[in-house]
C-alpha cells in the first residue's frame, strides 16, 4: 500500500479547509501527536511511515507568544525539530507551513524595493516573538533532508472586522483559497523536491488590506494602519511567480 500522507495541527484553521481536500491524510490531534514531545512523534511516524509530512501544528497567537514565549518557542521550534528529526529518521518528505512573517515589510534604505520578497530574499529582521520562532522553525526544518517550506498567508474565510487599511500591501488571501494550492504542492512534494525546489511561497496577488477585504465584505470602510495601535508592516508581499510556474507544470504533468 502507499505510504498516506500525515497532517499536523488538523483541528487549526488551516488544517480545517486542507481536510476535506487530503481525504486520505492521516490528521492526528494533539492527543494522539503531540509535536512537542519528541518520543512521540517519533514513535507515530514509525508506527504509520508517512511519505510527506504536512506540518500545519504551530503556536500562531501572537500576543500570546509576547507573554508566553516559552510555549510558542516549544511548538513553533522545538516542535518543528521533532517533526524534522522524525522524517529524516523514516525517509518522510516534510512540508512545513511558514508565514510571510519571516520578511520585515517596511521601507528599509538598503533595498531598492520593499515587498515583492523572492524565496531566496534574505529573512528577517523579525517583527515580534511569533515571527521570531518561525523564523527559526524553518531552520529547524531544513534538518529533514527531504523538506519543502511553503511560505503562506491567510485570512479566515470571511473578513471580520468593519474597516481594512489601505495602506498595508498583502499578497495574503482567504484561507479557503489558499488550502487548496497548499494541498496540491503537499500532494506533489515528492516531484518538487526531487526537482530541488527548497522554498515556495504559496500566496494570493498582490493587495491591500482594504481590496482584500472588500471581495468578502463590500461595506467594509477604509481606515489606516496607524489607527491599529500596534506595528504593522507597510508591504510584505511575496514573490509567487515560482509557485505559480510549478503550478502549471504540475496541471501539465497530471492533468
Ligand atoms: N493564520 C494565519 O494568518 C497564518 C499566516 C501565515 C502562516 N500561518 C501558518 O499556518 C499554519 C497553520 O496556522 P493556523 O492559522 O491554521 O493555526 P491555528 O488555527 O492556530 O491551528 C494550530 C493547530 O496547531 C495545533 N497544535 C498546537 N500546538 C500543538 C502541539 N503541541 N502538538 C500538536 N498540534 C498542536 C492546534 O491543535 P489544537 O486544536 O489542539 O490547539 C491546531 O490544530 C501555522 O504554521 C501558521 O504559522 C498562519
Amino acid at each position: 500500500m502507499a505510504r498516506p500522507l500525515l497532517l499536523t495541527g488538523a483541528s487549526g484553521r488551516l488544517g480545517t479547509e486542507l481536510r476535506p481536500l487530503l481525504p486520505h491524510a492521516l490528521a492526528p490531534g494533539r492527543a494522539d501527536l503531540d509535536v512537542t514531545d519528541a518520543a512521540a512523534v517519533l514513535a507515530y511516524l514509525r508506527a504509520h511511515r508517512p511519505a510527506a509530512v504536512l506540518h500545519a501544528a504551530a503556536y500562531t497567537d501572537v500576543a500570546g507568544a509576547e507573554r508566553e514565549p516559552e510555549g510558542c518557542w516549544r511548538v513553533n521550534v522545538l516542535g518543528t525539530r521533532h517533526v524534522a528529526d522524525a522524517c529524516a529518521e523514516t525517509g518522510a518528505i516534510l512540508v512545513h507551513v511558514s508565514t510571510d512573517y519571516v520578511f520585515w515589510g517596511d521601507a528599509d534604505p538598503s533595498r531598492a524595493a520593499r515587498g515583492g520578497y523572492r524565496e531566496d530574499d534574505p529573512t528577517g529582521p523579525v517583527r515580534n516573538r511569533y515571527a521570531l520562532s518561525k523564523l527559526a522553525a524553518e531552520e529547524e526544518a531544513r534538518r529533514a533532508p527531504q523538506h519543502l517550506i511553503l511560505r503562506t498567508s491567510f485570512r479566515p474565510r470571511a473578513w471580520p472586522y468593519p474597516t481594512g487599511f489601505t495602506d498595508v500591501r498583502t499578497s495574503q488571501a482567504y484561507v479557503d483559497e489558499l488550502a487548496p494550492e497548499i494541498a496540491l504542492a503537499a500532494r506533489h512534494a515528492d516531484r518538487l523536491v526531487d526537482a530541488g525546489v527548497r522554498v515556495l511561497h504559496v500566496v494570493g496577488p498582490p493587495t491591500t488590506v482594504f481590496e482584500l477585504a472588500r471581495r468578502r465584505r463590500p461595506d467594509v470602510r477604509p481606515a489606516a494602519k496607524a489607527e491599529a495601535g500596534v506595528a504593522l508592516p507597510d508591504d510584505v508581499v511575496l514573490n509567487r511567480e515560482r509557485w505559480l510556474g510549478w503550478r502549471e507544470e504540475l496541471a501539465r504533468e497530471h492533468g
